[in-house]
């Protein structure tokens, strides 16, 4: 189990008030919820598959959830996001486990531009406590 956190924020560094933060993820055999509905003995009942969360305004997020592994086509393990707020287009992004050996050979992974962009969608998965700013690209006009 780990506890999974971070803030949503504006490039300048203001928290984002009232974002929707949705996460999705395999379950610890790599199988994803929406597939136990097609007949998949092996989803784990007791895992829900993803969560949703409202930030107040300090911007913050929070997930109680389980250490993503790898499935079959995505040697890297990862979690899925999606942003939304009240202005702009949702927005998502996968949460990749820094340093796992399968990064090197996930095709995804592999794709993102250079080593200080994979270095921004990843994170410190050694402890129970995984920490994952998101900064949206844009500031909205006052
Ligand atoms: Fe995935």
């Amino acid at each position: 189990m780990i506890s999974l956190g971070g803030k949503i924020l504006f490039p300048n560094g203001t928290p984002v008030r009232g974002a929707e933060v949705e996460i999705w993820q395999v379950d610890a055999n790599g199988i994803y919820q929406k597939m136990a509905t097609n007949g998949d003995a092996k989803m784990d009942p007791n895992f829900q598959g993803y969560g949703r969360f409202e930030t107040a305004s300090n911007g913050e997020y929070r997930f109680r959830t389980i250490q993503p592994v790898p499935y079959r086509g995505r040697s890297a393990p990862h979690i899925h996001f999606k942003i939304r707020t009240k202005s702009h287009q949702p927005w998502t992004t996968q949460l990749f486990i820094a340093g796992h050996p399968g990064n090197a050979r996930d095709f995804l992974y592999r794709k993102i531009g250079d080593e200080a962009a994979r270095q921004r969608v990843s994170a410190d998965f050694s402890s129970s406590k995984v920490s994952f700013d998101i900064v949206l690209g844009w500031t909205p006009q006052d």
